[in-house]
Order: structure tokens, then sequence, then C-alpha cells
């Protein structure tokens, strides 16, 4: 198990050293390693178990130490930067040549984010270098929202864990990316479509294919608990079909009478997506943990923060 704390000089000590330290953002917790150092690099995919074809998101603290690593940013990018940074909101830059192939899995573009935690930043803005980080979980299960979620999955992988409760948004940044200077989206999440569209006008959204090529981490399936996940209309009708099996419910705003109440688990009671959006991993968690046939859940309104959600939900129902 690793020691979870909250001593960031120690966290800075490991970093420097290139070690991995997980990380607490307002979006989900973050394995992190020196991103302009391969061999630091390195030890985020062997912990995680991550295909190296999955680059990985760059996180610092001011746009002054974003421009040391990046070039060439469009007018576009530093307005979104202006209105939304710090938050849950990755930009695709063209990188320099100081950051390593393997971060970006040889890709022209890194991806880069200022999160909004006041440790992370403390610790970011005590550091030379940008920080490397994915979702804290094994490749392909669900991210973590909390330093004990990190601890669960990969505590033997790593020696410190920063605790800074539990994540604000719960699922993981928006991720935007120009093509011809057109801003498209590449992965819904934190920061809704409608509110970058307020800043930056009409965007494209390509965050759907299970094949990306631009992005090529988007895979179809992920967010996977170790039972089926069933992504249906109507939560009656689906329990009619299982009947006689050990069924759990992800619940949107209600469940079901005739289910034991440890088998269901609500998102927002009062159907307020920014409420469901912080508790849906720790949802899929928690029922993951009670040894179910399978997860029944639905869509919700596919609308803000819905849209992440509803991403979320598809991808850790689909097979493959
Ligand atoms: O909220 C978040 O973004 C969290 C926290 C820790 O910041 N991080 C996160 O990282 O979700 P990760 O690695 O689980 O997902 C990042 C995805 C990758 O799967 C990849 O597809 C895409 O971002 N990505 C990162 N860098 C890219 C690049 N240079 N080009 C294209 N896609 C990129
Ligand atoms: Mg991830």
């Amino acid at each position: 198990m690793a020691e979870i704390g909250q001593d960031l000089a120690q966290a800075k000590r490991l970093l420097e050293s290139g070690e991995l330290v997980a990380i607490p953002t307002e979006t989900v917790y973050g394995l992190a390693a020196n991103g302009l150092n391969a061999q630091a690099a390195a030890k985020i995919f062997e912990a995680k178990d991550r295909p190296s074809f999955d680059p990985l998101i760059c996180h610092t603290d001011t746009m002054d130490k974003v421009e040391r690593f990046t070039q060439n940013i469009p007018a576009q990018a530093y307005a979104l930067a202006e209105a939304f940074w710090p938050g849950p909101m990755t930009l695709l830059l063209e990188r320099q040549s100081n950051v390593p192939e393997l971060t970006v899995s040889g890709l022209p573009r890194v991806g880069v984010r200022i999160p909004n935690h006041p440790q992370t930043l403390k610790l970011l803005a005590s550091l030379e270098f940008p920080l490397a980080a994915p979702s804290a979980n094994p490749f392909g299960y669900i991210s973590p929202t909390t330093a004990q979620h990190v601890d669960d999955q990969l505590g033997e992988k790593l020696s410190y864990i920063i605790d800074g409760g539990h994540s604000e948004v719960g699922i993981e940044s928006t991720i935007i990316g120009f093509e011809n200077n057109m801003p498209t989206i590449y992965r819904l999440g934190g920061l809704s479509v409608e509110q970058i569209e307020d800043v930056i006008g009409s965007v494209q959204v390509k965050a759907h294919s299970s094949s990306n090529p631009s992005a090529p981490g988007m895979l179809k399936s992920h967010y996977s608990p170790s039972c089926p996940v069933i992504l249906g209309e109507k939560l009656e009708e689906m329990m009619k079909a299982y009947a006689g099996k050990k069924v759990g419910i992800l619940g949107f705003d209600y469940g079901l009478e005739d289910v034991a109440a440890e088998d269901q688990f609500i998102l927002s009671v009062k159907g307020d997506l920014k409420e469901a959006a912080t508790r849906l991993f720790t949802g899929l968690r928690y029922l993951d943990s009670r040894k179910l046939d399978l997860i029944i859940t639905t869509q919700v309104p596919d609308t803000g923060l819905g849209r992440g959600i509803n991403d979320r939900l598809r991808r850790s129902a689909a097979k493959g």
C-alpha cells in the first residue's frame, strides 16, 4: 500500500527524482511523473499497464510554463485558457522538441491542462517541469475520485498519494484540439460544449468514434467494472429481462423498490447533473464491490455535463 498524506515537499522530492506520485485534481486523481523525462513517464505506462499508443496529458500551473513546452498556440486556445484554466479542460497544442515522444505517443501535439485543485496547483508551482498524469486507474478500469480509490487499485505500484479529498467534478477533462483552425472536441467531459461555445463559437464534436486516430486513447470500452453494465431505456423494463439474476442498479434520479437498497446507487435524487457527475465513478466502484451478475443503467439528460456522463456510461457498457 502507498502512503496517503498531504506532504507536498515529499511529493516534490519524489517527482524530482523521477518517481511516481498520485495527485488530486478537480476531475479525477492522476498518476503523475515528470512529463519531460522519458524514463519517469515510462513508469506511468508500466504502473497502469497502459499501451504506449495512448498519450499522456501534461499538467502545469501557468500559461508561461505552458509556453515552455508548446508552440504556435492558436488565438482561440488562449481565449479558452483565459476563460477556463485552471479547470476541467485539456488543450491539444503543438509540442516543442523537449517533450519526449513517449509522453505523446509520437504525436505532434501534447495534451495540456492547468487543473483546479489547491494542493496540486501549489505542487505544480514548486516544479520546473510539467506533470504527465493520466487518470490513476489500471488501464480500462473506472477512474479514481478519492485517494483511497487510487490506493485500492495501484497502491502497490507507487509510494505516495496526495490526499486532496473527493474530486469535485468527478469526470475527466473535456479535450479540445484545433484541426485547420476548427476547434474540435475529442472527449466530452467536465466542461460542457455550451460553455465552450459561449467563448469561441461553434465547435465540432468528434468524441464518439471508437477508433479516433487523433485521440488514440478514446477506446470504445473503458470505465469497466468486472461485471457487465447494460445501458437501456427504462429500468423497469430491463429488470423484467434479467429476472433470477443478481442485478445492481445505477440510477440517475430514482431506483426500483424490488431491488435491495444496497445493490442500488442513485446518482442524484434531485436530478442534478453536477451531483451525478461527481458521484458517477464512486457509484460504479461501489456497485462493482457488490459482486453482482450485472449492472443496469440508463442515460441521463443529454445536455451540459450530461453529455460527458453519457459518454462514460456508453463506454462502461461497451464490450471489447
Ligand atoms: O481530467 C483529466 O483529463 C485527467 C486528470 C488526471 O487530469 N486525466 C486523464 O488522462 O483523463 P487520461 O490519460 O486518462 O486520458 C487522456 C486522454 C488519452 O486517452 C488520450 O486519448 C488523450 O487524452 N490525449 C492525450 N494527449 C493527447 C495527444 N497529444 N493527442 C491526442 N490525444 C491525446
Ligand atoms: Mg483515463
